[in-house]
């Protein structure tokens, strides 16, 4: 089973490789990432060694602004990685499952990354973390972002995704949603439950809303539409696209 998911997301990702970073420059996509690059500047200091987990084409390198980070990606597409390092030469990338971090020693890195639903195509989230703690170093920060299993717009397509089920079939976001990949959903309890090992967990919320009406939306309506949603109780914010946990060891 692991086996299989394992092949079918690495050929997913293998064959938007070449499109990714077009498909993802939409106005919504771009406001989420300046909110993502802001919660990373708040984590992810001058000098630190960071690992990107499911780093696809390297966005994660990007929205990181301190400067000097030895930054090390890591992708199970080998055609995702491909691109990363045309993108980034100056960057470490490995094609490899996070599920395998042995290559890492105990305690390598200040800060880990999985943003934009990396994480969620993981089959047995629990190991996953586990390894993550073992090569994070104390007092070293975790950021994961996962899809919400309470998104608005799985809620109004619910009669697609079953009764809400935590595994499902999905389309990124702006890609043929005929070709569908295996995916996890989360809601606050099991992000909790998946990070347990870490402490000092504070959840978030990103994109309740734009994700919706997204055609009509410019960047700097998108942003504030966005912003305005991490206000709101974390129960309401469970209805957007993603969740995002931060932690440390
Ligand atoms: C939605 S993309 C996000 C890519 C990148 N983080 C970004 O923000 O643009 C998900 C990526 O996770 C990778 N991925 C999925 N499962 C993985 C796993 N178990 N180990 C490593 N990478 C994985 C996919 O190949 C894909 O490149």
């Amino acid at each position: 089973m692991k086996d299989e998911i394992h092949f079918q997301v690495s050929n997913y990702y293998d064959e938007l490789s070449s499109i990714y970073d077009e498909i993802f420059d939409d106005s919504v996509s771009r406001a989420e990432d300046l909110i993502i690059s802001e919660v990373l500047s708040q984590l992810i200091h001058e000098g630190f060694h960071v690992l990107d987990c499911g780093c696809g084409t390297g966005l994660g390198k990007e929205l990181i602004s301190a400067k000097n980070v030895h930054y090390h990606g890591i992708d199970i597409s080998k055609k995702m990685i491909e691109q990363a390092r045309a993108k980034h030469p100056d960057s470490t990338f490995h094609i490899s499952d996070m599920a395998d971090l042995s290559h890492y020693e105990d305690e390598s890195f200040d800060a880990i990354i999985s943003i934009n639903g990396s994480f969620s195509h993981v089959h047995d989230p629990t190991p996953v973390s586990n390894e993550m703690y073992r090569v994070l170093k104390p007092g070293g920060k975790l950021l994961t972002m996962v899809y919400s299993r309470y998104s608005l717009g799985r809620l109004l397509h619910s009669w697609r995704h079953g009764v809400l089920t935590k595994e499902a079939l999905y389309s990124v976001r702006n890609a043929d949603n005929e070709v569908l990949v295996p995916a996890s959903f989360y809601d606050r309890g099991r992000l909790l439950k998946t990070f347990s090992k870490f402490k000092n967990h504070e959840i978030d919320c990103l994109n309740i809303m734009a994700e919706l009406i997204r055609l009509n939306l410019s960047l700097s309506i998108s942003l504030k539409i966005m912003k305005l949603e991490r206000r709101l109780p974390i129960t309401i914010r469970q209805l957007a696209h993603a969740l995002t946990i931060t932690c440390e060891k």
